[in-house]
């Protein structure tokens, strides 16, 4: 299994049995991303919520690739319209495809698709847990506060082994608070996202891996754009 992270929340995923899955692909106006749209594969799209920094190049990339979109309800209603293939969800349950599971959880962030001229209300902003077929479980946060549900929810029922989670603060948790996220989720690995994009979420990720290794036995994979964590 290859996780690759594109800057920002943007990750491709290469599941064992070689699904590929993107998840909030921000990538064209990405000034962290390394990589051409036109480079990336994917079977599957997973969409947290409809701002642009995370919705990104989702529907030419579905376009291209004749990729399945995993979106909340509101948005699957208005990419059905553009002759796109969704699967639409909302919080607590899962889906299959490909052989993959995807579980819609909670985010405490807001949601309107400011990607179409007049902006549409969204639905809620989410995060996703997938279960690949080695039964390996990663939970992508979308954007997010802390909040209590990842010490019960997230932790008890699914039991994700690897944590994408944001540490830049302003827009989202920042170090301290996902910190504390770490201490409740107790995931193997945590990568950070969402951050050092741009300016006013300029974070030192060392700072986080060393906040949360002297205090959890969870280990902080720290990524650079276009690298990849393997196990
Ligand atoms: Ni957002
Ligand atoms: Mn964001």
């Amino acid at each position: 299994m290859k996780i690759r992270w594109l800057g920002h929340s943007a990750f491709s995923i290469s599941t064992p049995n070689d699904v590929n899955i993107l998840i909030d692909p921000f990538i064209r106006d990405n000034p962290a991303c390394p990589v051409e749209v036109e480079d990336l594969k994917a079977d599957i799209i997973c969409v947290t919520h409809g701002h642009k920094d995370h919705f990104g190049d989702t529907i030419e990339i579905a376009q291209k690739n004749a990729a399945t979109i995993i979106c909340n309800h509101e948005h699957s209603v208005y990419l059905s319209q553009q002759e796109l293939e969704t699967m639409g969800m909302n919080m607590g349950g899962t889906v299959k495809a490909d052989g993959i599971s995807f579980t819609m959880v909670n985010a405490f962030h807001s949601s309107d698709m400011d990607f179409i001229d007049g902006i549409g209300p969204g639905g809620s902003s989410c995060g996703f847990i997938m279960e690949l077929e080695n039964h390996r479980k990663i939970y992508h946060s979308g954007d997010t506060s802390v909040f209590g549900d990842m010490k019960t929810v997230i932790r008890n029922i699914y039991q994700p082994q690897i944590a994408l989670l944001p540490i830049g603060d302003r827009y989202t948790m920042g170090i301290r608070e996902a910190s504390i996220a770490a201490s409740w989720i107790e995931p193997e690995v945590i990568i950070p996202m969402h951050y050092n994009t741009f300016p006013v979420i300029e974070q030192d990720p060392e700072r986080f891996k060393d906040l949360v290794e002297k205090s959890t036995d969870t280990k902080v994979a720290i990524l650079q754009p276009g690298e990849t964590y393997q196990e």
